[in-house]
């Protein structure tokens, strides 16, 4: 019998429903981004994410069902993001789920914003199964994850403060490139020499396997303050490389530990940073020659979509784990 999910996600900036079959296999996979609506911010408004969900969630998830091709009747469960994220962004998916769940009396499964981006990676790779480790960076949040099974999590690292993401849209937004500033940084770093420029790589202490993000952060600042009160001029290309350098290193040099001692084979990359190209590349390095092997969804699963969280809503549906109508959005809903 195969098993219909329908996702729905709505945590930050996109409106998006999908419908996944047997947790692998995309029949939909609609995203309603309002990149443009907050870009003249240079970072996502709350209160206007909340009403743009509002005005979008139901034709989204109607486009959702109509390219899958199949009734709601179909389905056999409804899955939600309910945290991490922005409350009244939250809010909106779940109370939609919810009704949905009521409605056509199907249950109704709690997802984790987090474990949803690790899940992009079993669509992307059908034959991938846990164990593996897998790097989380988005714009929210970075963190190294054992997936010891397909509901089973153990956090290895965090970030004690700025997400990866978080850096790259702030160090985008000082350059002048625009917002988000993951793809922008990307593109420019290219044109640009990684070994200009020293920023620090942060080691917290020796055992500890957590990033830190703010202090590259300052010291990109601070040296583009020095050059202007000096009045020189600025390569941006080889800042934006440089400074992606460090980044990469650290996300690489902490995943490569923990991978080896877990003792496991595959390192797997999620979440918005994961497209990042050097990052990519870095990491299928030096995890190589150690015999790991890594694996990325592609651009389009690693930023915030509903087709990874239906694919999660599918390995918890079939451990039987779901929710009552009194699920509520959950901001900072943890990942253990
Ligand atoms: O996963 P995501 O869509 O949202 C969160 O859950 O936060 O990630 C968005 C983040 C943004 O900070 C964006 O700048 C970053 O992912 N990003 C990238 C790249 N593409 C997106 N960062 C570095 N390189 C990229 N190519
Ligand atoms: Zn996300």
């Amino acid at each position: 019998m195969d098993t219909y999910i329908l996702g729905i996600e709505s945590s930050c900036d996109e409106t998006a429903a999908s419908v996944v079959k047997n947790g692998r296999e995309v029949l939909s996979n609609v995203i309603n981004t309002q990149i443009d609506l907050h870009k003249i911010y240079g970072g996502v408004v709350p209160e206007i994410a909340s009403r743009k969900h509002i005005e979008n969630i139901d034709t989204v998830i109607d486009e959702a069902m109509e390219q899958a091709g199949i009734g709601f009747n179909d389905l056999d469960a409804i899955a939600v993001t309910y945290g991490p994220g922005l409350v009244g962004a939250l809010l909106v998916g779940v109370s939609s789920a919810k009704a949905l769940s009521y409605a056509l009396s199907k249950p109704l499964v709690p997802v984790h914003h987090i474990k949803g981006h690790i899940s992009a990676n079993f669509i992307a790779h059908p034959d991938l199964e846990p164990p593996f480790v897998c790097l989380v960076a988005s714009g929210g949040h970075s963190h190294i994850v054992h997936v010891s099974d397909y509901t089973k999590y153990q956090v290895l690292g965090r970030t004690r403060d700025d997400a990866a993401g978080e850096a790259f849209d702030k160090i985008a937004r000082v350059l002048g490139l625009g917002y988000p500033g993951g793809p922008l940084i990307d593109k420019l770093a290219k044109e640009g020499n990684p070994e200009a420029i020293k920023f620090p790589r942060v080691k917290m202490d020796k055992d500890s396997l957590d990033f830190s993000f703010s202090g590259v952060k300052t010291a990109v600042i601070n040296y583009l303050h020095k050059a202007e009160q000096k009045g020189e001029e600025i390569n941006k290309a080889d800042v934006a490389a440089s400074f992606q350098a460090a980044v990469t290193d650290a996300l690489c040099e902490h995943t490569l530990e923990a991978t080896l001692n877990m003792g496991s084979k595959v390192v797997a990359l999620a979440g918005g940073v994961a497209s990042n190209t050097d990052l990519r590349q870095k990491m299928a390095d030096v995890c190589g020659k150690h015999g790991i092997s890594v694996v990325y969804p592609p651009p389009v699963l690693c930023t915030d979509n509903a087709a990874m969280i239906a694919s999660c809503g599918y390995y918890l549906f079939k451990s039987g784990i779901t929710a009552d109508l009194d699920l509520n959005a959950t901001p900072s809903l943890p990942l253990e």
